[in-house]
């Protein structure tokens, strides 16, 4: 009886000695934001596409998707645990180019969202990865990127790639690091509109990258959660994902449609390794097959559904790329009009990183005071880091952000 009572105990107080922990920096920001009740508010901290009037955007095509959706009554039934191959295979024409000459080495699974993806990428290198253990991010990077690298235990390295008064690339830091690293080393690159910067390489760099990569045997593992979201072009963006792919390399790619499609609650994306043989390809996959199933069993369907459908159809497809420039393009001119306001304003600081960086970040330079400032007196939110996500910016709000940024960088 004694006995019994003292287990009980134990087990009443197991959880005592765990500790709260600080929200996520991004997502527990946004939480902030909805619950603020000031009507100027402005959200600059999440990476989520917004219209010119800040209201969340459905594309046309993905709503006439949508149509087609109900309208064949698709079941709910399982998909396969490595999702829809249809999907799989638009996917990776997308990334790869419909004519890649490796197609049939790639070992590809339906993923949830980029951030799946490199999580099922990693849970299996983590196990089969024959060298070290060990993957070097950029400094800086998305912070999920290291929650999602520990989680599945492996190591964490890093890379120089932001020069702070450049605002622009440290390709000289990043070249010298790169060139440090052990052979086989496991690198994460940002294909374009790298997050959080908004500073991406130029063609010649990602040459010089891919010459250390092959000297080193680095095992590239990129992360491309933006296709189409830096240049508006989804060819030109896949620019290294291709360079690398066409040279045969091993590589690793994860792949997301939550921005240039807007289907981000819908948690729908790719992961794909480049192998040398078809038997390689198929003991991947098959391994990929029992990861996920032990992780989340098999996907969600909607969003491939959406997805496939899209890029089957050559008037939905062109549609789409179609917003998917508009959409860039008003990014484009709110990078322009807060810095015209800023410097119409007087600013002191030097604002051309905001028209320099590419896609839905900029990495402003504000200091975490400013930042803290901006939300306090301004309801302005943005990222401790100075990051601030362009989307949130509206004709209509350019002129109170501009104000809010010069009376907290006036010292
Ligand atoms: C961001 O960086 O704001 C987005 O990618 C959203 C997220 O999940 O962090």
């Amino acid at each position: 009886m004694s006995k019994e009572k003292s287990s009980d105990l134990k087990c009443k107080t197991c959880w005592n000695s765990i500790q709260e922990i600080p929200r996520d920096i991004i997502l527990g920001i946004n939480d902030e934001y909805n619950n603020d009740k000031f009507p100027q508010k402005v959200n600059l901290a999440i990476g989520c596409y917004k219209d010119e009037n800040g209201k969340p955007y459905i594309l046309e095509c993905v709503r006439k998707a949508t149509e087609k959706y109900y309208k064949e009554n698709v079941n709910h039934e399982y998909l396969p645990i490595s999702g829809s191959p249809q999907f799989c295979k638009l996917a990776l024409e997308l990334a790869y180019k419909s004519d890649f000459k490796y197609m049939d080495r790639l070992a590809a699974i339906q993923s949830i969202s980029g951030s799946g993806a490199l999580r099922i990428g990693q849970r299996f290198l983590y196990q089969f990865y024959p060298f070290k253990k060990k993957i070097y991010y950029s400094s800086p990077t998305w912070i999920n990127h290291l929650i999602i690298a520990k989680g599945t235990g492996m190591e964490i390295g890093e890379y120089r790639y932001y020069n702070e008064k450049t605002k622009g690339v440290d390709f000289d830091g990043m070249i010298e690091d790169l060139k440090k690293m052990e052979q086989n080393a496991i690198v994460l690159f940002h294909v374009c509109a790298h997050n959080p910067t908004g500073v991406d390489l130029n063609h010649e760099q990602w040459q010089k990258v891919l010459e250390i990569v092959k000297e080193k045997e680095i095992l590239p593992f990129f992360d491309m959660a933006y296709q189409g979201f830096a240049s508006g072009d989804v060819d030109e963006d896949a620019y290294c994902v291709r360079l690398f792919a066409n040279e045969g390399i091993n590589m690793v790619l994860a792949q997301s449609f939550a921005k240039n499609m807007g289907l981000y609650g819908e948690r729908i994306g790719c992961l794909s390794f480049l192998t040398q043989n078809e038997k390689e390809r198929l003991a991947i996959h098959t391994n990929l097959e029992r990861i996920v199933r032990s992780e989340y069993s098999n996907p969600p369907k909607f969003g491939s559904y959406i997805v496939s459908t899209i890029l089957l159809d050559e008037n939905l497809k062109k549609e789409w790329l179609e917003e998917l420039y508009k959409m860039v393009k008003r990014m484009k001119d709110m990078r322009i009009g807060l810095k015209q306001k800023l410097i119409e304003l007087n600013s002191k600081l030097n604002w051309d990183n905001l028209t320099d960086q590419k896609g839905m970040f900029s990495y402003t330079g504000l200091t975490p005071e400013q930042v803290k400032r901006l939300k306090d007196e301004y309801h302005i939110y943005a990222i401790k880091t100075g990051r601030i996500s362009v989307t949130g910016l509206t004709p209509s709000n350019l002129d109170y952000v501009a104000k809010s940024i010069i009376e907290v960088t006036k010292e």
